[in-house]
C-alpha cells in the first residue's frame, strides 16, 4: 500500500523521479516537463519531432537533472515498445507515465472521407496511443513493484460538445480516455499504480493557435476567468497527482479550463 504523508513539508516534490512524458517537445507537455523538472523529476520526452525535443531538452538543461528524448509514434504499437525499452535502458526505472500526445480534427462526421480517416487519426492517436504506452509502461511498473503515476492528459471535451466547432473524434476520443482512466485507477491499485487525468480547456499552444481571432475573442468572453490557460498550469495540476500528496487520489479526472464548462 502506498505510505500516506507525514506532513506537508517535500510533499509535492518529484525529487530523483523519473518521468516519461509523450509529446513533452511542445504545449502541454512541454509544461508538464518544465513543471516536473522543476519539481526534480529526470525527464524522458517520447515524441517524433526530434529537432523541437532537443529544442525542449537545451530549456530544460539548466535545472541540472536527466533529461533525454527518444523517438516514438504512440499510434504504431512497435514503435511504442521500441521507445519504452530504450527509455528503460537508460533510465533502469520509471514512476511516473505522462499520456499528453494528442492531436484534434474539426470536421463533422458526415463530411469525411470514405475512410474516415480524419476519426481513425484522432483515435489512434488519443485514445489508442494512451492505450499502448499504458500497457507498455504499466506492465514494467507492475515487474518493477514499487508502484507508479499515470497521468492522461484529456480534455474538457470529455464532457462537453462544443457547438462552435464539430470535434466528435476528439471529444469520444477524451470521454474514452477519462474511463480508460478510472478503470486503469480499479485494474492497478492493487500494484500501487494510481492513476488519473487532468481535462485543461482551452490553453495557449500550437494547437489553440489555429482558433480564429474572433473565435479566440469569443472563447474567452465565455470564459469566466476571463483566459486561455497556459502549459504551465496544466504542468502544475500534474506535479500534483504525481506526487506523494496525492498518495490517496486515483481514478480522478480533475477539469482545469478557467470555469468554462460551467457556462456552455
Ligand atoms: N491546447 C489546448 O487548448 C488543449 C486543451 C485540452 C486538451 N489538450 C490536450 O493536451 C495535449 C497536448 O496538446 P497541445 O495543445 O500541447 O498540442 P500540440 O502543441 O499540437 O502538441 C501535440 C503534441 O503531441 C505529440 N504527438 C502528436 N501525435 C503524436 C504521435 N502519433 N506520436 C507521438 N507524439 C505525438 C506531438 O509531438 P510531435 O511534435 O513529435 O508531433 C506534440 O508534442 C493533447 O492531448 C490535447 O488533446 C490541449
Amino acid at each position: 500500500m502506498i505510505k500516506p504523508i507525514a506532513g506537508i513539508q517535500d510533499a509535492f516534490s518529484l525529487k530523483g523521479l523519473n518521468a516519461i512524458i509523450t509529446g513533452g517537445n511542445r504545449g502541454l507537455g512541454f509544461g508538464v516537463a518544465l513543471a516536473m523538472a522543476q519539481s526534480g523529476a529526470n525527464i524522458a520526452i517520447l515524441c517524433r519531432d526530434r529537432q523541437k525535443a532537443a529544442e525542449a531538452l537545451a530549456e530544460l538543461k539548466p535545472l541540472g537533472g536527466r533529461y533525454e528524448s527518444f523517438g516514438c509514434d504512440v499510434t504504431d504499437l512497435a514503435s511504442v515498445r521500441r521507445a519504452v525499452a530504450e527509455v528503460y535502458e537508460s533510465f533502469k526505472e520509471i514512476n511516473i507515465l505522462v499520456n499528453n500526445a494528442g492531436i484534434s480534427c474539426v470536421c463533422e462526421l458526415l463530411d469525411m472521407d470514405e475512410e474516415l480517416s480524419d476519426w481513425y487519426r484522432v483515435v489512434n492517436t488519443d485514445l489508442n496511443g494512451t492505450v499502448h504506452m499504458t500497457y507498455e509502461v504499466g506492465k514494467r511498473m507492475r515487474a518493477a513493484g514499487k508502484g507508479g503515476s499515470i497521468i492522461n492528459i484529456s480534455s474538457n471535451a470529455a464532457f462537453i460538445v462544443n457547438k462552435t466547432q464539430a470535434m466528435s473524434p476528439y471529444s469520444s476520443s477524451k470521454a474514452a480516455v477519462n474511463h480508460f482512466t478510472r478503470c486503469m485507477a480499479v485494474e492497478l491499485g492493487k500494484y500501487d499504480i494510481r492513476v488519473n487525468a487532468i481535462c485543461p480547456g482551452f490553453t495557449n499552444s500550437e494547437l489553440s493557435r489555429h482558433i480564429p481571432k474572433d473565435m479566440f475573442d469569443y472563447i474567452n468572453r465565455q470564459m469566466p476567468l476571463g483566459r486561455f490557460g497556459e502549459p504551465i498550469e496544466v504542468g502544475a495540476l500534474a506535479v500534483y497527482f504525481a506526487s506523494p500528496a496525492a498518495a490517496q487520489v486515483t481514478g480522478t479526472c480533475q477539469v482545469i479550463d478557467g470555469g468554462y464548462m460551467l457556462s456552455c
